[in-house]
């Protein structure tokens, strides 16, 4: 199986091109940030728990995620392999992840990771606001400590996945066209 990381930033466009490069390569697309706000939606005890964080723009614990993660590996078949949108987002889950791949001898086969600049991301979420209604994009304070949560906390993994010799970047800023085709010259490499 391919295990692909997409990684960027809030906003980057890690949902948008995941639907197409799903389809693509016949793959399965993994967002936590989905299945939490299903979570959420059912009103679910851990569903409670992460909205507070979530609405906060903070991550919730390694541990739910992880869980959450493995349990989709485990149940989803008929799939040449998986797209990760929005995990790993912290060293201890990259360390989790090549942990929970091991036990069938089986690893990240690479990291496409869409770069945009803070200002890009605050401009693309303030207009999908409006669109989603997704109550982490409500207003800009949210969104700028989503921001720094990424700078802190996620941004870290890319040293880990260039000493890895896993990771491949793409500029986000362009139509979603042109990032499309630059996601896809890296993953056509797989
Ligand atoms: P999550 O849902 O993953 O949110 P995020 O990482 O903040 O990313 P977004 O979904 O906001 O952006 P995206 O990159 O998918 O961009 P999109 O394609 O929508 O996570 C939400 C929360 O859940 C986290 O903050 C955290 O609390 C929790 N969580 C999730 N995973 C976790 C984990 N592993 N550990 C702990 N906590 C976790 O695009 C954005 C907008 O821009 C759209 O309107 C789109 O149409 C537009 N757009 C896209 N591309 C372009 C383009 N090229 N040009 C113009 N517009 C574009
Ligand atoms: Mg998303």
């Amino acid at each position: 199986m391919k295990y692909f990381i997409l990684f960027g930033p809030p906003g980057a466009g890690k949902g948008t091109q995941a639907t197409a490069m799903v389809e693509k390569y016949n793959l399965h697309h993994i967002s936590t940030g989905d299945l939490l706000r299903k979570e959420i939606k059912a009103g679910t005890e851990l569903g409670i728990k992460a909205k507070t964080l979530i609405e906060a723009g903070c991550l919730v614990p390694d541990e739910v995620v992880e869980g959450m993660i493995e349990s989709e590996f485990k149940s989803v078949k008929g799939v040449e392999g998986f797209l990760l949108d929005g995990f790993p987002r912290t060293i201890a889950q990259a360390e989790a992840l090549d942990q929970i791949l091991a036990k069938t001898e089986e690893e990240v086969t690479a990291v496409v990771s869409i770069m945009i600049p803070d200002q890009m991301i605050i401009d693309r979420i303030s207009h999908r606001a409006a669109i989603e209604g997704r109550a982490d994009d409500a207003n800009v304070d949210i969104i700028k400590n989503r921001i720094a949560t990424y700078h802190s906390q996620t941004e870290p993994e890319i040293e880990y996945y260039k000493a890895a010799g896993k990771y491949n970047e793409v500029d986000g800023i362009g139509t979603i066209d042109e990032v499309r085709e630059r996601i896809a010259d890296v993953m056509d490499k797989f």
